[in-house]
Order: C-alpha cells, then sequence, then structure tokens
C-alpha cells in the first residue's frame, strides 16, 4: 500500500507515467468513468478548501466512486478532542482511499503510518501541498510540452505559502531550472530551502521588486499572503498588498510567459489580468482534477 505525503514520494519515472494517465484522462473521459465504481473516498479536511476537497470529490465521482467526509474540524469528533490516529483507524473501515487536510504539519504523516488505506497529504499547515504540485507540474507539461529548462519566478509569502515548498522540493529534480524567489524580507522562502538548493549547486536569486525581474522570467508562480499563518493581524495588512500583478507589470513580461497561482486569489493578480492569454491559474484548477484522478487510479492500483 502506498501513500502520496510528499512530492518526492514519486520518482520522475513515475510523474511521467502519472502525467501520462492525466493526459489520457483529459482526453478520453468516458473511458475511466466507471473505473473505481464501488470504491469511496474519504475527504477529511480539518482547514477550509474549495478546490482541492472539491477537485478530490469531482475526481472520485467521475471515475464512478462514491465519496463521503468532512470539511471543517468542527463538524467531525475532533472537535470532541479525537485524535488524527484514532480517525484514520476507523475511516479505514469506511472508505477506499483518503484525501486529508490539517492544520498542523506532519498530521498526514502520523495518520498514513495508522492507516489501513492510502493516505494523500491534500495540505498540512505551512509545510507541503504535493497534489498541489503534482497539478502545477502537470499543467507545465501540458501548456508547454515539457518540465525543465526553464526560469520561474515564485512571488509572495514564500515563507508560509506551502504550494512553494512542495513545487520547489518538486522542481530540483529536472534539468535546468533557474528559481528567482520574489518577497518582502518578512516573507522570505525558508532557510532549509535555500540551504538545499546552495547543495545541489541549483542556481536561485532572492529579490523584493517584482518589475525588474519580470522580463527574464518563463513562469510567474503568485501566492496569496496566509493570513491565516500570521501570528499578529497588523503584519497581514502591511504585507497583503506588497505584491499586485496588473496588466502595466504584464507588459514587462515576455510573450509566452505564463503566470500560474494555486488560488485562492486574494488581490495579488488583478482581474484584469484575467484577459491576458498567459493567464493560465484557471486551467491549472481544471488539471488538478485530472491529475487527481491518475492518483486515485495509481494508489488503488487500478492501473
Ligand atoms: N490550491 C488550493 O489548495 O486551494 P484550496 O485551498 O481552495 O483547496
Amino acid at each position: 500500500m502506498r501513500h502520496l505525503l510528499s512530492p518526492m514520494d514519486f520518482t520522475i519515472e513515475e510523474l511521467d507515467k502519472l502525467f501520462d494517465l492525466a493526459t489520457d484522462i483529459e482526453q478520453n473521459k468516458a473511458k475511466y468513468a466507471h473505473a473505481c465504481d464501488g470504491k469511496i473516498l474519504a475527504t477529511c479536511f480539518y482547514e477550509p478548501s474549495t478546490r482541492t476537497r472539491l477537485s478530490f470529490e469531482s475526481a472520485m465521482l467521475r471515475l464512478g466512486g462514491q465519496v463521503l467526509g468532512f470539511s471543517d474540524a468542527g463538524s467531525s469528533s475532533a472537535s470532541k478532542g479525537e485524535s488524527v490516529s484514532d480517525t484514520i483507524k476507523v475511516i479505514s473501515g469506511y472508505a477506499d482511499i483518503c484525501a486529508m487536510r490539517h492544520p498542523k504539519e506532519g498530521a498526514p504523516m502520523v495518520a498514513a503510518e495508522k492507516s489501513d488505506i492510502p493516505v494523500i497529504n491534500a495540505g498540512d499547515g505551512g509545510h507541503q501541498h504535493p497534489t498541489q504540485t503534482l497539478t502545477d507540474l502537470l499543467t507545465i507539461r501540458s501548456l508547454t510540452g515539457t518540465i525543465g529548462n526553464f526560469t520561474i519566478g515564485l512571488c509572495g509569502d514564500l515563507k508560509f505559502g506551502r504550494t512553494v515548498h512542495s513545487l520547489i522540493h518538486a522542481l530540483v529534480r529536472y534539468e535546468g531550472i533557474n528559481f528567482i524567489f520574489i518577497s518582502p524580507q518578512e516573507l522570505r522562502v525558508p532557510d532549509y530551502i535555500t540551504e538545499e538548493l546552495k547543495a545541489h549547486n541549483i542556481p536561485y536569486e532572492e529579490v523584493t521588486n517584482l518589475e525588474t525581474v519580470m522580463p527574464q522570467l518563463d513562469f510567474l508562480y503568485m501566492t496569496r499572503v496566509q493570513r491565516e499563518r500570521f501570528f499578529n493581524e497588523e503584519d497581514y495588512i502591511r504585507l497583503k498588498d506588497f505584491y499586485i500583478l496588473d496588466t502595466t507589470k504584464m507588459e514587462l513580461a515576455k510573450p509566452n510567459m505564463l503566470v500560474l497561482h494555486p488560488l485562492p486569489r486574494v488581490n495579488e493578480i488583478s482581474v484584469e489580468v484575467d484577459k491576458d492569454p498567459r493567464a493560465a491559474y484557471f486551467k491549472q484548477a481544471q488539471y488538478g482534477v485530472y491529475v487527481r484522478m491518475a492518483l486515485i487510479l495509481t494508489l488503488l492500483e487500478l492501473v
């Protein structure tokens, strides 16, 4: 039995297979409509979500399976003090696979140790968000034909943004990736990540100004400032609008640069940018369904 707890749990070759499957699903939806008949997905979400939970649910329903779960800790017995370990033992008898989001870093790993069914980390605190990374990589591959040999700017809250941490971990294994980290000083990417990049001789630079680096970028990965991870509201208010991508800034970018964002968006991308053909973030959310369908099939060993 296999879990997905970190983007590093799959080799590059396994990821290629997963993305091939996701692409086949996108192109031949009817072929997979009964692939999960009789199977049940549990979505255990102790933190809010729109895309991750609903795309998992959509994925399982489109595969012919069924879904059960809870969407906030308050409506589960966590509110009475039940541990994640006890919860997953019980859920193991109710479902065939579980997607779990939790505010505590490592909670899905703890669940996986006690689980009789595959556990998917659907986001743990400020740590990792591996299925968002699968979504990001599939988007890059589908829209450009390959993953590698590009410069990516990651902009915004690089300290608390788990999607950024997961994506960097995944991208270091591909050839020719050049990172530009764009953030205010207070929201710099954590040292453990830059140490890892240094150890592997992977080029990166850290800047605060978005405009000056725009012309270099092949991808701009925007992120929201993570209000829920701040210790005080004053800091959040001071930093929340530090970067706002608008049409004027987009004029500085390459004609084929793609803008990605895991969403939800707050103010960091002006809605006028949505009309720009380089804005890929809504397509990215759609790829999340196909890659989660492929992941469910893979972890349930149905392919
Ligand atoms: N990208 C993402 O994780 O979105 P949700 O928080 O809505 O699931």
